[in-house]
């Protein structure tokens, strides 16, 4: 098992979420095929049918997820009962959410809205009443531990990146929490409803760390990098950087895939349609665009990163690792100023690779 755990979870308060979730935003709108076509197949399920997003975040991204299956089920019945549940954490920015569904560029404010609803706690736990959900989405969060996790890893704050017992005690971790998630979401979905996650994933890759090639390899190493020079530096004390590894694992296919052969009543709650790991047409890099201008390059990665790894590296980082004197404001603006200052050194070196596990079950 892992030291020790702290009581935080492994994720809480993203901050600039909607001006910094580019992957996200592209990733609900990639989807909206399979969303469409998953919503059709459940529209003849009897009484009211839900839509519950798992992990939905604040932004744009939330209302690109729920909308496909909306349009389809108001085009085949218009008068038809409807209701979409969002689901996060308490630290969720929840009155910038429901601006957006009640906004122009939301679902709720035309003829047969649905209800709206959200529920707060953590998807580790149970969220909605039993046999509840018709149509359930967890995109870009099921790769988030339960908790965060410390452990004596002083090559990296990456669990790719981890190898021996380390890498294995981690996994463990994540193919339990990856277990509970399922069994969790097989109470709340009624027979015949379908369960779609997508997350970041990895794949075999010949010559790499444990063989394995995981998403934003380039984003992490980059961040590896940095704590590093803040170490050498003496910035920041060297046993809380030691002990600190982001609480996220990306899934490989066989990986996702455990938990139905080890658990006969995984087996038995769900049908697997699908569990596949999707590559990226064009690999994966967010800004490939801004390449001519690393200026702009390197700050659209340093904005996009903090959005995701500044609470994290607040908590478990910059708060118990502070020396020299400096508060853990002070280290994360340098943090990031040093991130910024190595994009535009190396640019596309440190560029995002993607890709994208997906699995989709149906409750029998
Ligand atoms: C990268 S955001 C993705 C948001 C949205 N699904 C999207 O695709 O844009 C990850 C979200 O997962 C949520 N999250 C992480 N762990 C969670 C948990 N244990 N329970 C509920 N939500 C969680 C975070 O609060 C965050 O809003």
């Amino acid at each position: 098992m892992p030291e020790s755990d702290t009581d935080g979870r492994s994720t809480e308060g993203m901050v600039d979420y909607d001006a910094n979730s580019l992957a996200q935003k592209q990733h609900a709108l990639r989807n909206s095929d399979v969303i469409s076509e998953l919503a059709a197949r459940i529209s003849s399920l009897p009484g009211l049918l839900n839509f519950t997003d798992y992990g939905c975040g604040p932004g744009q991204s939330a209302i690109e997820t729920v909308r496909p299956a909306l349009a389809t089920w108001q085009k085949s019945n218009p008068s038809r009962a409807l209701s979409v549940c969002h689901a996060d954490l308490p630290g969720n920015d929840w009155n910038g959410l429901t601006g957006l569904v009640f906004g122009e560029t939301g679902y709720a404010a035309g003829p047969n809205a649905p209800l709206v609803q959200t529920a707060v706690g953590s998807f580790y736990e149970r969220m909605v009443p039993d046999a509840s959900v018709s149509l359930a989405t967890c995109f870009f969060a099921g790769h988030w531990l339960r908790t965060s996790v410390r452990f004596h890893a002083p090559e990296t704050i990456w669990f790719a990146d981890l190898t021996g017992d380390a890498r294995q005690q981690m996994w463990q971790r994540a193919e339990d929490d990856w277990t509970l998630f399922l069994r969790l979401r097989a109470e709340e979905l009624q027979p015949g409803g379908y369960l779609y996650v997508s997350s970041l994933g990895a794949v075999p890759e010949e010559g790499e760390i444990n063989q394995t090639a995981a998403s934003g390899r380039g984003i992490y190493r980059a961040l590896q990098a940095v704590t590093a020079s803040m170490v050498e530096d003496g910035l920041l004390d060297r046993d809380a950087a030691d002990h600190f590894v982001f609480g996220l694992w990306f899934m490989t296919e066989a990986e996702a895939r455990k938990p139905f052969e080890k658990h006969a009543d995984l087996d038995e709650a769900f049908e697997i349609d699908t569990i596949a790991v999707i590559p990226l047409d064009d690999g994966g890099d967010l800004f490939s665009a801004y390449l001519s201008d690393p200026v702009d390059y390197a700050r659209r990665y340093t904005g996009y990163t903090k959005a995701f790894a500044a609470t994290s590296l607040r908590a478990h980082l910059f708060e118990p690792g502070a020396s020299a004197g400096k508060d853990a404001q002070w280290l994360e603006d340098e943090f990031f100023r040093r991130l910024d200052a190595l994009y535009r050194e190396k640019t596309s070196i440190y560029a995002c690779e993607q890709w994208h596990t997906r699995v989709i079950l149906r409750r029998r």
